[in-house]
């Protein structure tokens, strides 16, 4: 179906996962309301990002994604929000350190509200409720009531999304993300394991280097790149009357951003070529990324890449791979082929928890094995080598707390430990301790 692209023409086409709002007046009404909203983030930001992706897409810079699966209204504290952020800085010191590759701060926070589910239903003993879809659009709570898709709740996700943003500026250009500060960057539940005094050996070197360049005269409180750090945001673009409810035109130029976040994604449910999202997508002139699971196929990969980037800008779009320890390797060369050969510049990056989830036999909670992602990662790394393409990044769900959701890493998690600290409301998480162990391995496949 041919249209010309506004930030509503995605309504011509079929769209998935979108709930069914009890209240079709209310729900337009408080669109109509969002979009008096001033935006999230700017235009100039989602430029800048855009040219960072742009080296990562020529190999010169790699990408770090992280964050909760699903964010709650209820868990935003700055202690969490904060925590959050001291994990994915001690990653990216831990990787860009290891590699000399300058490290691209993508958060999943800050508008991770929507979430895909693979069935409309789900059941809680023998009683069966509409899925749970992410606090902006209902609770996870098991109660009927709680399921009914509430438009209100689309307020209160970009208010918090505001704060949160609010917390991440100040803490990344108020002096917290100092790299003077690597030390304070810990955790107490992480200094004491083998990842964290690890961690600590590389932030000593790091201030003897610091000392060393003021010893030489140089000013280091003149240096902004040392006391700041460009931390961006990012979400799946799932609920798309929100989405486009924050989508303005950039009077200088014309073109239109999604300003609820710097860059988006579509997810592995969403991405039908000629559905509503990549049609949504295809208009806005943020960074776009888009899950690829094991049933893609070549002809697919054309087609999302002519349909999200016609004209073939370095950075503007991310594929993300969530194959599956066991598949990965067989799927995804010809993949990667299929866009080199065609002159599609694609920033490749790895989501290595997507496609290895599982219910744990003894509690049925929802699980990952942390031996079984970093298996995923290995296999995207080999095929990048074996082809030349550079492996550009990592897409990983994970927590700044100590919880037991997923299995494994070097102070193991165990199956019957799982229910202690298990929180997510959504997917399985890595905790710190894991988040840091995962770096290092990452650091070593990149060099
Ligand atoms: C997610 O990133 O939380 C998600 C649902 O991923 P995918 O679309 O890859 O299943
Ligand atoms: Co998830």
């Amino acid at each position: 179906m041919q249209t010309t692209w506004n930030p509503t023409s995605w309504k011509e086409f079929p769209a998935l996962q979108q709930p069914e709002w009890p209240d079709l007046a209310e729900y337009e009404a408080t669109l109509k309301e969002l979009a008096t909203y001033p935006p999230l983030v700017f235009v100039n930001e989602i430029r800048t990002l855009q040219s960072a992706l742009s080296m990562a897409t020529q190999g010169k810079a790699f990408l770090l994604q992280a964050g909760d699966c699903a964010e709650s209204f209820q868990d935003h504290s700055a202690q969490t929000i904060q925590h959050k952020l001291k994990v994915i800085l001690q990653m990216a010191v831990v990787l860009t350190y290891s590699t000399g590759v300058p490290v691209i701060k993508v958060g999943r926070i800050a508008g991770q509200y929507a979430k895909p589910r693979s069935s409309p239903f789900e059941k809680y003993g023998d009683v069966e409720l509409p899925s749970f879809r992410g606090h902006i659009v209902n609770s996870e709570l098991p109660d009927f009531t709680a399921r009914i898709p509430d438009p209100s709740r689309m307020v209160t996700a970009y208010q918090q999304s505001a704060s949160s943003l609010n917390l991440i500026r100040s803490f990344t250009k108020g002096g917290f993300a100092d790299l003077s500060k690597v030390h304070t960057w810990t955790q107490e539940f992480v200094a004491s394991s083998a990842e964290g005094q690890r961690y600590e050996a590389v932030a000593f070197e790091i201030e003897r280097a610091l000392r060393f360049m003021a010893a030489c005269g140089i000013d280091l409180s003149k240096e902004q790149v040392l006391q700041q750090v460009n931390f961006w945001t990012s979400h799946e673009a799932l609920l798309l009357g929100y989405e486009s409810a924050l989508t303005r035109q950039d009077p200088a130029t014309g073109k239109w951003y999604d300003l609820s976040a710097h860059t988006l994604w579509i997810g592995e449910r969403t991405r039908d070529l000629n559905g509503a999202h990549l049609e949504f997508v295809s208009g806005i002139s943020n960074p776009i990324g888009c899950k690829i699971g094991p049933n893609t196929t070549r002809d697919q990969i054309l087609g999302i890449c002519e349909k999200l980037n016609p004209r073939r800008i370095p950075g503007r779009l991310t594929l993300i791979t969530r194959m599956g320890a066991e598949k990965i390797t067989d799927i995804l060369p010809s993949l990667v082929e299929a866009a080199r050969d065609e002159g599609h510049p694609v920033l490749w990056t790895s989501d290595p928890m997507h496609g290895n989830t599982f219910s744990s036999s003894g509690s049925g909670l929802k699980t990952r094995s942390f031996d079984v992602i970093l298996k995923e990662l290995k296999g995207f790394f080999e095929v990048h080598k074996e082809l030349g393409t550079w492996p550009g990044g990592v897409h990983i769900e994970l927590t700044g707390e100590d919880v037991t959701e997923c299995l494994g890493g070097a102070e193991e998690v165990l199956e019957h430990e799982l229910d202690m600290n298990y929180n997510t409301i959504c997917d399985p998480r890595l905790n710190g301790r894991q988040s840091l162990d995962l770096a290092y391995q990452v650091a070593e496949m990149l060099i």
